[in-house]
């Protein structure tokens, strides 16, 4: 609600010349009028106006000419739900709120309302303006340059890797290490249920085939137990998975203490799926390390952005030299 009514009060005598220089000012595409006691007399929107200087051009006619309405108000104990629903209803763009005394103390205003609330927008200041001139002053714009050098260094230092290799998305991260892995055609990888469809994506690009793995409960991560018996299951089958992805949901670490038992046991190689929990630490340890690799993404939506990008983390250094 808007309480500040400053510059969108008017009074009965109020001249067409005045409202239109408030209306302008507010930028609320309304004015509320109120007579010599301060009560609430109407809503004069823009539309208002215009209809009175088509009726006369003189500017300078108080607005007491308007023809009446009926005024719609709220009371100040309105939710904005309830307030919303009135507008949509009355098809009004503003629903004034007047207090016990009949004064306008506040405005529900629909167009303001309706500002989307952004999931995540990104914060650029002065450093990354700076680093952003830097590449163009030197030319480094493609492909790579000492910057994606250096961010690789210290991604990889951050969490406590050997390597880190920068990527254009963090699903480009998740199919290198799927083709590190040498997964293809025909082979089957254990993903996580619950993510983003982006984890399983690369899978399907390798031509192999995935099993979701059930979510436990507390963490909505993947379910050791269900990994255990899925995999019992496979190698009863005589068709164990090439690798499991296992995703860190909302940048919650999933069970690798368990799971990383677990895979071991099977000598599966594991994937940590951190796209969404860089910076988040487990026992100390940073997510995205619990694996034989680790990806990170740096969409628009993640921690840290670089618009699109993505990481991938290990500690196999032979890995590396065949990237
Ligand atoms: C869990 C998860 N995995 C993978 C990805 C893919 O990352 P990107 O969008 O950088 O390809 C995302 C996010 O987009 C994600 O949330």
């Amino acid at each position: 609600m808007i309480r500040d009514l400053t510059g969108i009060l008017i009074g009965r005598d109020t001249s067409l010349r005045h409202a239109l220089a408030a209306m302008n000012e507010g930028a609320l595409g309304c004015l509320l009028m109120a007579d010599d006691d301060q009560r609430f007399v109407r809503v004069v929107t823009d539309g208002d106006l215009r209809r009175a200087i088509m009726a006369s051009d003189d500017l300078d006619q108080p607005l007491s000419g308007l023809s009446p309405v009926t005024p719609l108000t709220t009371s100040e104990d309105t939710s904005a739900a309830t307030a919303r629903q009135t507008m949509n209803r009355a098809k009004v763009l503003q629903l004034p709120v007047v207090n016990a005394d009949g004064r306008p103390v506040g405005l529900f205003h629909l167009p303001s309302m309706d500002q989307p609330i952004l999931l995540s927008a990104p914060h650029m200041g002065e450093e990354e303006r700076q680093l952003v001139a830097e590449a163009f002053e030197t030319n480094w714009i493609a492909p790579v340059g000492p910057h994606v050098d250096a961010f690789e260094d210290e991604l990889a230092d951050l969490v406590g890797m050997d390597g880190a290799v920068a990527l254009s998305s963090g699903t480009a991260a998740i199919h290198l290490a799927l083709r590190l892995l040498d997964v293809g055609p025909g082979d089957v990888v254990f993903c996580s249920s619950l993510t983003f469809v982006a984890s399983c994506n690369p899978i399907l690009y390798q031509g192999a085939s995935p099993v979701f793995i059930d979510s436990e409960p507390e963490s909505w991560n993947m379910s050791p137990g269900a990994l255990s018996r899925a995999l019992n299951d496979a190698r009863a089958k005589g068709k164990p998975p090439k690798a499991v992805i296992c995703v860190n949901i909302y940048g919650q670490s999933a069970d690798y203490d368990a799971i990383g038992r677990i895979c071991a046991e099977h000598d599966v190689p594991l994937i940590e799926d951190a796209a969404e929990s860089l910076g988040a630490t487990c026992g100390g340890k940073a997510s995205g390390t619990f694996a034989r690799f680790g990806i990170y993404s740096f969409n628009g939506n993640k921690i840290i952005t670089t618009s699109g990008g993505g990481a991938l983390v290990s500690n196999d250094q032979i890995g590396r030299a065949h990237v």
